[in-house]
């Protein structure tokens, strides 16, 4: 049986988590949607994913939340991690640490593997897994298991994620780039069935520096005096893109997805000012 997979750009503030709300449930039903994977590292004010955000999230019809580099910014999540399966870190975090960065669950009769990856390249403070060795193990590791590996690559150089496509085409049913924030226009599926695309995008506010406030991003580069980066609300879209893998594992159809959000709740308007 074939499978329809939604993965998400990431979250980012509350404009973000509005987003989801507002169109994730009527698009779910409206494209048939088997499984919805999405990236929460930056839901709770663009820095880090809180537990309350994650709880919600997932209540709104995330199947799968996936992390970066951020992953452990907010302390509640440090210890919450642990508990809640469907909350991923990069894999090639130590193994010690809070949390898994896999993700095995079965989506109709299909059993699936989700791989939360992070870059080699641009996250200096972490001393990672080459993320190249790791995921052919763990791609290869979901297939000798029966399971269709999807990979979700958090990493910063769009040719660090090209690669990751180039090596893992034919073996993954998906990878897909994450961090960025913003949707690149290169989704297509690779020779021997992977789905690829360089960055999936940001749900939130697409009229912003990544979800973030123009003019205090504009303010930080001029001045170099550090500030805090303020949620945006300015054109707020559910961004991602959609996956159909066949009944081989395969994928063969990849779609990007951005559906313009009116975002009724109550909020801050983009401002220059610190809170
Ligand atoms: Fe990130």
């Amino acid at each position: 049986m074939s499978i329809r997979v939604l993965f998400l750009g990431e979250i980012v503030g509350r404009g973000g988590i509005t987003s989801v709300k507002d169109a994730l449930r009527p698009l779910r039903q409206a494209r048939s949607i088997d499984l919805v994977i999405a990236n929460g590292e930056g839901a709770t004010g663009g820095f880090g994913l809180g537990k309350a955000h994650s709880m919600q999230l997932l209540k709104l019809g995330i199947d799968v939340i996936t992390g970066g580099e951020k992953i452990y910014y907010k302390l509640d999540m440090v210890e919450f991690i642990d508990k809640n399966p469907s909350i991923l870190r990069p894999a090639n975090y130590p193994q010690q640490n809070p949390g898994r960065g896999v993700r095995y669950l079965t989506v109709g009769e299909q059993k699936v593997c989700v791989i939360n990856i992070l870059g080699n390249a641009d996250f200096p403070r972490t001393h990672l897994t080459n993320a190249f060795i790791l995921a052919q193990h763990l791609v290869d590791q979901a297939r000798a298991e029966g399971a269709i590996p999807l990979v979700q690559f958090h990493a910063s150089p769009t040719a660090e994620k090209l690669t990751m496509g180039h090596m893992l085409k034919g073996k993954a049913a998906a990878v897909i780039g994450t961090h960025s924030k913003v949707l690149s226009a290169d989704a297509t599926i690779l020779e021997g069935g992977t789905a690829y695309i360089t960055d999936n995008g940001r749900c939130g506010s697409q009229m912003s520096v990544g979800g973030f406030d123009p003019p205090s991003e504009i303010d930080k580069q001029i001045t170099a005096v550090p500030r805090r980066s303020l949620e945006c609300w300015d054109s707020l879209e559910l961004v991602g893109v959609l996956v159909d893998i066949d009944d081989e594992g395969k994928a063969v159809a990849i779609e990007t997805i951005r559906i313009p959000v009116e975002g009724k709740e109550e909020h801050t308007p983009c401002t220059n000012e610190s809170p």
